[in-house]
């Protein structure tokens, strides 16, 4: 994951200016105005929680609103779409049935398509106006892992180029962004650092019954994604939760030693998370914090803690990702299930 920044940056950011500029985009804007009123995102598995993501951080920084939507639901519901509507499917394979069928009702209905995709040339791709390229590499374990971060950073430079067209961010706050994002493949590596640290605590973990995942804001999808991942590689029962909806059902399910995995950087909602994180320990959990680098507070709440580095919210998905993906490569290696083709799923899904 942290070679592949380089080619995800290539073209579109420059490091001397610390500008951005997405060519594939052009067409979505007239001068600074763009040409939609809203954007739709509709997605499968992995690639929704990089959806719900993307929510949080293109409506935080170009104030244009955002839905995302399970892509084997949309065309079920009968949803409300017009030619002012964007309609982004995010898809790794560009193959992936329901994303494209999604895509196809938002064509006929006449919205604008622009896919974000890791395939060149994919089904997905070949459907849409334009298209913006994770170029991740090509993925050949089922779960996706660099895939997933690639979309994250997609999104961000999707959310910054339209600021920087709109207006909605000034000249300096996209320049120490675009700084920040350049500097990905360092805080990588420092996360990286920690495989040893990480595969310990995955060792500890996975002979658990359950394990809960959670987080709040850009994090909560990063909480259902590692849920998603250890699931899916190492069939530990696992469920992500938004952390301010423990208490209204999933608490229930804390005992003693259920590990608990909380996303808690240094954000706003720090405290919240904290709360939360002491909740679950008074039941008994046993406490596993994704925390900022400095926060040595965080050590005397929870019983294990790995560190990302300090940066900001738009980023920290991306960053407590690798440790999330870890986890799960960890446990399934230790209890000896295929980490690349688990069983009963397919790395593109091709059929509804
Ligand atoms: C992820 O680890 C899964 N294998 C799965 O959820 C995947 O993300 C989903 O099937 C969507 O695939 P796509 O990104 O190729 O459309």
């Amino acid at each position: 994951q942290r070679d592949m920044f380089q080619d995800i940056f290539a073209g579109r950011v420059s490091k001397e200016r610390g500008a951005i500029e997405l060519k594939e985009i052009d067409a979505l804007f007239d001068g600074g105005k763009p040409k939609f009123d809203r954007i739709a995102i509709v997605a499968c598995g992995t690639s929704l929680h990089a959806a719900m993501v993307g929510r949080y951080v293109i409506e935080s920084l170009t104030k244009i609103p955002v839905a995302v939507d399970y892509a084997s639901e949309f065309r079920y519901r009968d949803p409300i779409l017009d030619s002012r509507t964007l309609i982004v499917p995010i898809s790794q394979s560009g193959e992936t049935a329901d994303t494209l069928a999604a895509e196809k009702l938002a064509k006929e209905r006449g919205c604008t398509v622009m896919a974000i995709c890791n395939v060149l040339g994919s089904s997905i791709t070949r459907a849409a106006d334009t298209t913006i390229y994770t170029y991740a590499g090509p993925e050949i374990g089922v779960a996706s892992t660099k895939a997933f971060t690639a979309q994250l950073v997609a999104l961000v430079l999707f959310a910054l180029d339209i600021s920087r067209r709109t207006g909605s961010l000034g000249a300096e706050q996209i320049k120490s962004m675009v700084e920040e994002m350049l500097k990905l493949p360092r805080f990588v590596a420092d996360v990286l650092e920690q495989s040893d640290h990480i595969k310990d605590i995955a060792e500890m973990i996975a002979g658990a019954e359950n394990v809960l995942f959670i987080g709040r804001r850009h994090n909560f999808p990063v909480a259902l994604e590692g849920a998603l991942k250890l699931k899916e590689i190492s069939y530990v029962h696992s469920e992500g939760f938004a952390a301010g909806e423990l208490k209204h059902g999933p608490i229930a399910l804390i005992d003693s030693g259920v590990p608990v995995v909380a996303i808690i950087p240094k954000d706003e909602s720090y405290e919240k998370m904290l709360s939360n994180v002491e909740e679950v320990k008074a039941r008994g959990a046993f406490t596993i914090a994704i925390a900022s680098e400095g926060d040595e507070a965080i050590n005397f709440t929870v019983n294990e803690v790995i560190r990302i580095p300090a940066a900001s919210e738009f980023i920290i998905p991306i960053l407590a990702s690798i440790p999330l993906q870890l986890i799960a490569y960890f446990a399934a290696d230790h209890k000896g299930t295929d980490v690349d083709q688990p069983r009963n799923l397919a790395k593109s899904v091709t059929v509804e």
